[in-house]
């Protein structure tokens, strides 16, 4: 699995780095979110889709 946040869609609203704090960092200065994590291990695959489901933006993009 890999994983990526759109940037223009995201809104820092923080869902994502609740969800896999592991994989989604929030910048200091915009409060947006990248994923430092692309290929997603097996054991964090289920929280990734969690984030991806809570983001309100539709921002997190898996494939
Ligand atoms: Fe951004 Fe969505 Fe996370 S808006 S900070 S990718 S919950």
């Amino acid at each position: 699995m890999k994983v990526r946040v759109d940037p223009d869609r995201c809104q820092g609203h923080t869902l994502c780095a609740m969800a896999a704090p592991e994989v989604f960092e929030l910048s200091d200065i915009d409060g947006h979110a990248t994923a430092v994590v692309e290929d997603v291990p097996a054991h964090l695959e289920e929280n990734v889709r969690e984030a991806a489901r809570s983001c309100p933006e539709q921002a997190i993009e898996i494939s």
